[in-house]
């Protein structure tokens, strides 16, 4: 495996940042993944897995290696009457994987259809969409651990699944590499259409029996004429988490602001639509400089051309502050912001 150096990463963040890895290495098997543990202590040197780049905003040239995930592959493990487990590999694509599914009809994923990224990357912030989240269909994964050298199973409670979380953005962030990831999904489909007007989609489509495959088209038609392609405009999906509040910050809202958009979650507890904070702060289809906030969607922000990571953060940072201002909430960051 070669290691290439000062290599361009504008094709491989969403966000589509000019900037560059020291060094960049391809790990497309387990040799390759070895090779590279040698290369990080040899040089002493930072070190990080992308896969999609779908979530991560560079603030700066990476001054250490960037290990892009390569692995390949989807096998199935074994199938009873009502489940079958299927384990794809960390490099494959989110939604690559969840069309084979959707094509082998094989249930649980489809709502998640067109979530741009990587298999590997899926439980690391649980991505979730139309009432559905990865966890919902996890049994494990393979992981590297760099610092032992071994493959280690995490199991389901191990992993602190949560809204945009897991253990592997906190604890073990940046100590391993999703190698696969194994699902259990159904024979005989349970259909989430409840969320986001799925079935109204449905049947404008004029699709008259419900199945998994009409889901899938239903979640990719909303989801393209919601959000702004990356190939046409950079962006990482939604910048921001939903925020959530107390039933009794949620009550005092309410009566300032009869409009805002929430729905009551476990414990009592509200999650705001910061899409709709952001827009009620004026920030919608605004613009600082090269970076702007979507003129259709304000929870996700974009570049317009040659938006620089701390443009970006620039813009982030204002939202931040103007919404804490006018709404006294907190807005947290989903994007992985790498310096
Ligand atoms: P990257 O951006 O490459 O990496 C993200 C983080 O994970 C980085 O910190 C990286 O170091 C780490 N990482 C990546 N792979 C591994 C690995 N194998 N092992 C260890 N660490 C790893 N997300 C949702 O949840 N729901 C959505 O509906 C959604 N919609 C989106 C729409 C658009 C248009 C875009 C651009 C993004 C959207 N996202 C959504 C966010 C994004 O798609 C997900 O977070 C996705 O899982 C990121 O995958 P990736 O392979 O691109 O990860
Ligand atoms: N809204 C506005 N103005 C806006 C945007 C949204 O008023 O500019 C209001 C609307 O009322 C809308 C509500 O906010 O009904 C919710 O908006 P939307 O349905 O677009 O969903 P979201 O809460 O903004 C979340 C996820 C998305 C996921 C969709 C669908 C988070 C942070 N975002 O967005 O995930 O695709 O729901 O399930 O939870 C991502 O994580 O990157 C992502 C795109």
């Amino acid at each position: 495996m070669e290691i290439l150096k000062n290599f361009s990463l504008k094709k491989l963040n969403t966000f589509g940042l000019s900037v560059d890895g020291k060094y960049f290495a391809h790990v497309a098997s387990m040799d390759d993944l070895l090779e590279t543990k040698d290369f990080i202590a040899e040089n002493n040197c930072r070190f990080m897995v992308l896969g999609g780049g779908s979530n991560v905003l560079f603030l700066n040239d990476y001054d250490g290696l960037i290990i892009s995930n390569g692995l390949k592959g989807v096998e199935i493990l074994k199938e009873d009457e009502e489940h079958i487990i299927v384990k794809a590999m960390g490099g494959e694509n989110w939604d690559g994987f969840v069309s084979w599914c959707v094509k082998h009809n094989l249930a649980g994923l489809e709502n998640l259809s067109l979530i741009p990224g990587s298999v590997g990357a899926s439980p690391i912030q649980n991505i979730g969409a139309y009432g559905v989240e990865m966890k919902d269909h996890f049994v494990e994964l393979e992981a590297f651990h760099w610092e032992t050298g071994k493959i280690q199973t995490w199991v389901y409670n191990d992993c602190k699944f949560g809204y945009r979380d897991s253990i592997f953005k906190n604890e073990l962030k940046g100590k391993v590499m999703i190698l696969s990831v194994t699902f259990r999904l159904d024979k005989k489909p349970v259909f989430k259409t409840e969320y986001g007007a799925i079935l109204e989609e449905i049947q404008r489509m004029g699709i008259k029996k419900l199945s998994i495959g009409a889901i899938r088209d239903a979640v990719i038609y909303i989801r393209k004429s919601k959000l702004p392609d990356p190939e046409v405009i950079g962006n990482a999906g939604s910048f921001f988490k939903n925020p959530v509040i107390s039933e009794g910050q949620f009550q005092s809202l309410k009566k300032a602001y009869p409009k805002i958009v929430s729905h009551q979650i476990q414990d009592g507890n509200h999650k705001l639509a910061a899409g709709w904070l952001i827009d009620q702060a004026g920030w919608k289809g605004n613009r600082l400089g090269n970076a702007g906030v979507h003129k259709k969607q304000a929870l996700v922000l974009v570049n317009h051309g040659n938006a620089t990571g701390k443009e970006i953060i620039l813009l982030a940072t204002k939202i931040e502050e103007s919404v804490k201002e006018m709404f006294g909430v907190d807005l947290e960051r989903e994007v992985n912001i790498i310096t």
